[in-house]
């Protein structure tokens, strides 16, 4: 693949602004360095050797392309459309966030930065961070709200044993959000040897074009291999979970020109979300448009346009922002947003396990339940492409307090009674 750069009619323009979403709302002390940035990624962009080497990183680092596969027993056990799923949780660290991480850190060399850092919520982005810093030598620091440092404790551990610095963020709601916070504040400080490696495509300009970029090749490796692979010119629906926004725009990006492909972002329903705090389903009851963390979007806020708090069984949709491509294509109707409920996502967590032997990451499993409702509306001629955009590993705590396994239980007591 050579040109892995798209443009379509939902692109920002030159400031940055999907329309009236996106922008750079930041600290002044912080324009030098965004424009530093912007500045780096378009020339990185015509470079073709910059291309070659991402590719090459993508290829032999990664082990892209993921699969796409066709998921036989799912679809037949929901009966309706064929199931295919993007297995994105084959990548190295076990989700799709390497591949603007990998993006990144070569932008930051050319940059001659010598330090990334990055904010992470269920600890993939953190380890796809940390795993760069350590294979281009460069130092690294993780903040991570102190709610997802203790539920994504594995992936502290691991970011840890690659020589990241992982900071637990005590203030506010200790979530995703405060994280972002942490992660600029020391950006300011800091601007001159450090790259801010963001996890989303989301965040003050260029990032939520750059980091679309990068993701831009699940969408595109989908198009080759249902043609190739499968024989289908094209998929009839396209399913994926939204944080940020970062893989669900990546699958969607290829397809954002072609109407006859149906594309929906499952968001996180929580709880429930009848009540404020108990999810982070941004888009579905009176969206507010507010400006945070640098760009303007929409944001789960009070009626003073104080950020809410949120919850989702999944650390990676526990955010109350959205990316602000996903704001437009909201708002033009291209993308439909849709949300399930933590108990859909924990039913849909066990039904692909037991029928196709995928252990798939919470965040992934949203849109998993979406499809199971979908599937069975639909005619088996249909196709419907789920981005699995992480694997499980990570949420063996949560899943088995979910489950209320009382074997896992015990065997975490014992564990923590044993003698040094
Ligand atoms: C596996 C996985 N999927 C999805 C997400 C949500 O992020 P985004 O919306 O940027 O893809 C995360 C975030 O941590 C994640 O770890």
């Amino acid at each position: 693949m050579k040109n892995i750069f798209l443009k379509t009619q939902y692109d920002a323009d030159k400031r940055g602004h999907f329309k009236k979403y996106g922008g750079r709302y930041v600290p002044e002390m912080l324009i030098p360095a965004l424009e530093n940035l912007e500045k780096s990624y378009y020339e990185a962009r015509k470079d073709p050797k910059f291309t070659q080497e991402l590719m090459e990183l993508f290829q032999n680092y990664s082990g892209r392309p993921t699969p796409l596969y066709f998921a036989k027993n799912f679809s037949e056990h929901l009966g309706g459309a064929k199931i295919f799923l993007k297995q994105e949780g084959l990548n190295h660290t076990g989700a799709h966030k390497i591949n603007h991480c990998l993006g990144q850190a070569l932008l930051a060399l050319r940059m001659g930065k010598t330090r990334l850092i990055a904010e992470t919520g269920a600890g993939q982005h953190g380890l796809a961070t940390a795993t760069v810093a350590a294979k281009f030598g460069m130092k690294c620091t993780v903040y991570m709200g102190k709610v997802d440092y203790e539920r994504q404790r594995p992936n502290v551990f691991w970011m840890e044993r690659l020589g990241a610095e992982v900071i637990p963020v005590m203030h506010g709601t200790q979530r995703l959000k405060d994280a972002v916070t942490a992660t600029l504040q020391d950006w300011i400080a800091n601007v001159d040897d450090t790259h801010y490696l963001l996890g989303s495509a989301l965040g003050p300009h260029p990032y939520p074009s750059m980091v679309r970029d990068f993701q831009t090749i699940v969408g595109l490796e989908v198009k080759q291999q249902l043609k190739e692979n499968y024989g289908i010119n094209k998929p009839d629906v396209i399913i994926a979970c939204v944080g940020g926004g970062s893989n669900a725009i990546g699958i969607f990006n290829p397809y954002l020109e072609d109407k006859n492909v149906r594309l929906i972002g499952v968001e996180a329903g929580g709880k429930g979300i009848g009540t404020v705090g108990n999810h982070a389903a941004r888009l579905q009851k009176n969206p507010k448009v507010g400006v945070v963390e640098g760009y303007k979007s929409y944001f789960l806020q009070d009626k003073d346009g104080q950020v809410q708090n949120t919850h989702s069984i999944s650390a990676g949709l526990d955010y109350a922002g959205i990316g602000p491509e996903h704001a437009l294509l909201w708002e033009k109707k291209r993308v439909e947003y849709n949300y399930v409920v933590d108990k859909e996502v924990i039913e849909a967590f066990n039904l692909l396990a037991r029928k196709e032997g995928i252990i798939a990451a919470l965040e992934s499993c949203h849109a998993v339940a979406y499809a199971m409702k979908l599937a069975p509306k639909l005619s088996s001629k249909k196709n419907i492409v789920i981005n699995l955009s992480g694997r499980g590993d990570k949420d063996i705590f949560i899943v088995a307090d979910a489950l209320k396994d009382k074997k896992w239980k015990e065997f975490i007591k014992n564990k923590s009674r044993e003698k040094n």
